[in-house]
């Protein structure tokens, strides 16, 4: 390759981060505006310290947004660093914004009473951070801020000390494996689409994030756009590709506009488009909306979706590496796994394959939902046990209820019993107990779930999301889900789990993509830890938790009752009638609510 002048515009020291000038005595104000920030409340927070601020002409003062640092129970998030000390304020309303600018601001004094707790602090500095190193640190709109945390770096190295061979090597040596699901090693994968015999190929980045309770990849997204769109340009310098697409899904409005931002900001200084830094190498990278199809994140159907045509699996071979997009060798990435790629350049294959364990690499973002006391997004070294992860950096479970489940790698994974506690997140683990990661989503649940409906709600989704090609996917889970119906309702027979489980191993060697042969996954994980529960719903007609309403019962406790006729008043049935001073529920009328049970102070009000 000629290479022609090539040069990194290094920042200038006056343009550097206000937050690293750690003794000049500025203050920068930080308001984490990620989508969990601003569903919070942190866009009205924003405004009442800028507006604050510049009205009273203080306008050295900085006020930035910055994307999501991953304690999303704690939001709104204000970080407020005056010269060398930084407070960190957490929850923070309108009243506790005024409070700060008049304290901590005016008069120089740090309102304990409103700053992140030890307990949270410690959650997060147990974390090691890669993919996210930059969420909740820099202002993602601002390119200046990613280039003086080392952004850019990377792919000035690359485009002048390395040949593209010798980049795929670097991603081969530190064992990097898409984060997207599959676990398959992401240097192999470069070398696959390098190899391919092409004038034309692309790089595709997959911000398709489908899983119900996953939001990595929009966090990264949000909070450090330009980590993808760097990486993404060095994946077209490794293979020979001139143009990327980013196909993100349009929920994610945040992210979008943000990446809008990103590109057009790279394109200005040069790190995308023609002769990038002055090299003979020219890329560029466009976004393309995604409309909530979650099979459009399959790798065969994303590419159809890009093209404009139906999102629709292929039967694989061709793999997208020979023939991908608009028939093209593609090289398909993850969010995250981009996400680690500069990180690997900038500090060498041998530091990322020192962390995690022997065949998983590196870091795994995960996002905590569910019956989980600090929900939100966290990162941790592979090999990193579910108790870790639940009860040291999770905080427990939430209300001091007891643990029942993980459901993990989203709904082509599994529900793990307490029994799986300590099993060690990393890709050959997970696989050892017939699980898998998936893309990071971890949705917590208590005694009060029950394992039966969970893989109903699970199979309702198939049944939804499965784009109906080929007949086992799309009339098998549809039969799956009337056995399933027929359990929670009291209709169940005992023969049906047998049918469940011959119709799910049916499904997964019969379908034609990835989403129906791991759809029945969840199914099997819930009857291989919980078919306790399954033979209690049909031979007992119980549901333990108390979820599936046709088999719950209500009566009062005629010993506890005191007459206090609450729960007659409350009940939006009017289920709860007295006749000759007799009170008793009504159970032509009686919804199952619940409320009863719930509001009466006596615990007069047994559930059956
Ligand atoms: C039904 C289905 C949905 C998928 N959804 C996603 C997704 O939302 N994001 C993603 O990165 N990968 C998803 N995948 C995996 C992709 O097909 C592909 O393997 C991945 O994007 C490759 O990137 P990686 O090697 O970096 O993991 C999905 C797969 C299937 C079968």
């Amino acid at each position: 390759m000629i290479m022609r002048r090539i040069e990194l515009m290094i920042p200038s020291e006056s343009m550097r981060m206000k937050s690293s000038q750690i003794n000049d005595g500025s203050i920068r104000i930080t308001v984490g505006m990620g989508t969990c920030g601003i569903s919070a409340g942190a866009e009205r927070v924003f405004n009442k310290f800028l507006n604050t601020i510049r009205r009273q002409g203080l306008n050295d003062i900085e006020v930035v947004k910055t994307g999501c640092i991953g304690l999303c129970w704690l939001e709104p998030i204000v970080d407020v660093c005056k010269g060398g000390d930084k407070a960190t304020y957490v929850n923070v309303t309108l009243e506790m914004a005024d409070r700060i600018i008049q304290e901590h601001l005016f008069n120089d004094r740090v309102i304990k009473e409103y700053t992140m707790n030890n307990e949270a602090m410690n959650a997060y500095k147990r974390q090691k951070r890669i993919a996210l190193h930059n969420c909740g640190i820099i202002d993602p709109e601002n390119i200046d801020e990613y280039i003086s945390r080392k952004g850019y770096h990377a792919l000035h190295k690359c485009l002048t000390e390395l040949k593209a061979d010798q980049v795929v090597d670097i991603i081969k040596m530190s064992g990097l494996r898409g984060r997207g699901g599959g676990g398959f090693l992401t240097g192999r994968k470069w070398g696959y689409v390098r190899d391919s015999e092409s004038d034309v190929k692309y790089v595709c980045c997959n911000a398709d994030e489908g899983d119900p309770g996953a939001f990595m990849d929009r966090a990264i997204l949000e909070g450090d756009p330009h980590s993808v769109i760097e990486a993404m340009a060095i994946a077209g310098y490794a293979i020979g590709a001139k143009q990327g697409y980013i196909y993100v899904r349009s929920e994610y409005p945040v992210a979008v506009k943000r990446l809008r931002t990103a590109i057009i900001q790279a394109r200005e200084k040069g790190f995308l488009g023609e002769y990038i830094l002055g090299s003979s190498f020219s890329f560029d990278v466009d976004l393309r909306l995604g409309s909530g199809a979650f099979v459009c994140g399959e790798e065969t159907a994303l590419m159809r979706s890009i093209k404009g045509s139906r999102g629709e699996p292929r039967p694989r071979p061709p793999f997208p590496a020979e023939e991908g997009l608009f028939g093209k060798p593609t090289l398909l990435n993850n969010v995250e796994t981009f996400a680690n790629v500069c990180q690997i350049i900038n500090n060498g294959p041998e530091w990322f394959s020192s962390i995690g364990t022997e065949r998983s690499k590196g870091t795994k973002v995960f996002a905590l939902a569910g019956k989980i006391n600090n929900t939100g997004l966290i990162e941790v070294p592979m090999g990193t046990t579910l108790r870790q992860i639940i009860f040291d950096i999770g905080g427990g479970i939430a209300n001091g209820k007891k643990f029942k489940s993980a459901q993990i790698g989203g709904p082509s994974g599994s529900c793990l019993s307490e029994d799986y506690l300590d099993t060690p997140m990393d890709y050959d683990s997970l696989a050892s107990i017939h699980s898998m990661m998936g893309s990071g989503g971890l949705v917590v649940m208590d005694e009060d779930t029950c394992m039966v409906n969970v893989a109903k709600f699970f199979l309702e989704f198939a049944v939804d999301e499965s784009c109906g090609k080929c007949p086992p996917c799309r009339i098998g889970t549809r039969h799956m889900l009337d056995l399933l119906t027929a359990i929670t309702t009291g209709e169940g027979k005992l023969e049906d789990i047998n049918k469940l489980e011959k119709l799910a191993v049916k499904i997964k060697e019969t379908a034609l993509c990835g989403f129906g042969k791991t759809i029945p996954n969840l199914v099997l994980s819930t009857l291989r830890h919980f078919k306790k529960e399954y033979e209690d719903h049909i031979t007992m007609r119980q549901c333990v938790a108390g979820v599936c309403k046709p088999l719950l019962t209500y009566q009062i406790d005629k010993e506890k009752c005191t007459d206090c006729s609450l729960c007659a008043k409350i009940c939006p049935a009017e289920a709860i009638v007295s006749i000759s001073d007799n009170r008793y529920i009504d159970v032509e009328a009686c919804t199952k609510c619940g409320v009863c049970m719930e509001r009466c102070k006596f615990g007069a009000i047994i559930r059956g």
